[in-house]
């Protein structure tokens, strides 16, 4: 650490599901698929989907809740909130929502958009207004409500996407605990996954076209994003592991992006790491796309299996194409 710079530590975690489970039975009378071709190929056993009275807002306001009372805090110690989402309730953000849901009046709060990959953003964000002295107390959630936005007749979608929300706590300390981190976007491969806007022409005056449109489904080439997870992912972690002059075996967990079983199988297998300590719940949720990673964290702190100073990677990749990785130890 550099004279004069903060550490960070990671404190407290929360996590919050809806209620609705939709089990991969159910969704084959949707569309035409299994349970078990969605387990076999992907781990997924059911997905949570959001009923149309419920907001992202309010899930994402659960999970940082959560955060706050296992870092033994108020509402009023946070600085600064970053919501790490995809799938807001307002286009111009709803981290503002959420502050306000949760009380956090001293809070600057803002929306962070990265996909998959957006809580690891979310954290490393978090870390450099830490870092610098800036913020003392820093709220990062990652939630998403991706079954908004699934086509529910694409049946090589459908089935992946959850929804959900998780959050930590990140706080200023002495002894730094964000051991290292990596960021990387390719935009070359930005086709591969979209939630993309389309738009038509609306003409105003002469000369004078504006436009109104809106966002369609999903789409993603599924074995693109595969090939691209299995070789990133392990490098990234490799990278950053050796830039913190730390390897695999030092890592008590490896949070992964709950994409699918198969990638995180084919990871674990590159690092030589033993499954027990690759952490894995896409059987219950799915993909819940920025709430992934700190969903399993928080199910793995309130099991008691992360326990203080235990060490952890993480690694997210999706849309973008974004992927990067962190490396921290738990706990204050
Ligand atoms: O969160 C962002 C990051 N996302 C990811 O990391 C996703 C990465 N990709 C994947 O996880 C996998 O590519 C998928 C799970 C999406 C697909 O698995 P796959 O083993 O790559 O399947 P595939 O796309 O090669 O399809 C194999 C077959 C096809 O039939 P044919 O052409 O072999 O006759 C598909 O039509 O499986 C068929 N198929 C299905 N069958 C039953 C595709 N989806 C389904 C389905 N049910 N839901």
């Amino acid at each position: 650490m550099i004279n004069g710079e903060a550490g960070v530590a990671f404190i407290g975690s929360g996590s919050a599901q809806v209620e609705t489970a939709l089990s991969n039975d159910m969704l084959s009378r949707v569309v035409d698929t299994s349970d078990e071709w969605i387990s076999s190929r992907t781990g997924i056993g059911q997905r949570h989907v959001a009923n149309g009275d419920e907001s992202l807002a309010v899930l994402a306001a659960q999970a940082a809740k959560g955060a706050i009372s296992t870092a033994n805090l108020t509402p009023d110690d946070i600085d600064l909130i970053i919501l790490a989402t995809s799938t807001p309730d307002d286009l111009f953000g709803t981290a503002c929502q959420v502050q306000a849901a949760i009380g956090a009046t001293r809070a600057v709060a803002f929306d962070l958009t990265a996909a998959c990959s957006g809580f690891v953003f979310g954290v490393v964000t978090a870390a450099q207004f830490i870092r610098t002295g800036t913020y003392q107390n820093v709220l990062v959630i990652g939630a998403d409500l991706l079954s908004r936005w699934v086509d529910w007749e694409d049946r090589t979608t459908c089935v992946l996407f959850g929804d959900g929300a998780g959050a930590v706590v990140m706080q200023a300390c002495d002894r730094d605990r964000l051991l290292g981190f990596e960021m990387h976007s390719d935009g070359t491969l930005n086709g591969c996954l979209n939630l993309a806007y389309t738009a038509q022409s609306v003409p105003l005056v002469d000369g004078v076209t504006a436009q109104k449109g809106t966002f369609t489904a999903i789409t993603m080439n599924g074995r693109e994003v595969y090939r691209f997870a299995v070789s990133r992912v392990p490098e990234v972690l490799e990278k950053t592991l050796f830039h913190a002059g730390l390897v695999a075996s030092d890592m008590d967990w490896l949070i992964l992006h709950q994409a699918n079983q198969r990638i995180l199988d084919a990871v674990a297998k590159r690092l030589n790491l033993p499954a027990e300590r690759v952490v894995s719940n896409m059987a219950k949720h799915g993909n819940t796309s920025a709430a992934s990673i700190p969903i399993a964290l928080d199910e793995w702190v309130r099991m008691g299996k992360i326990q203080p100073g235990h060490k952890i990677a993480m690694s997210g990749f999706g849309a973008g194409l974004t992927w990067g990785a962190v490396l921290l130890e738990w706990g204050r």
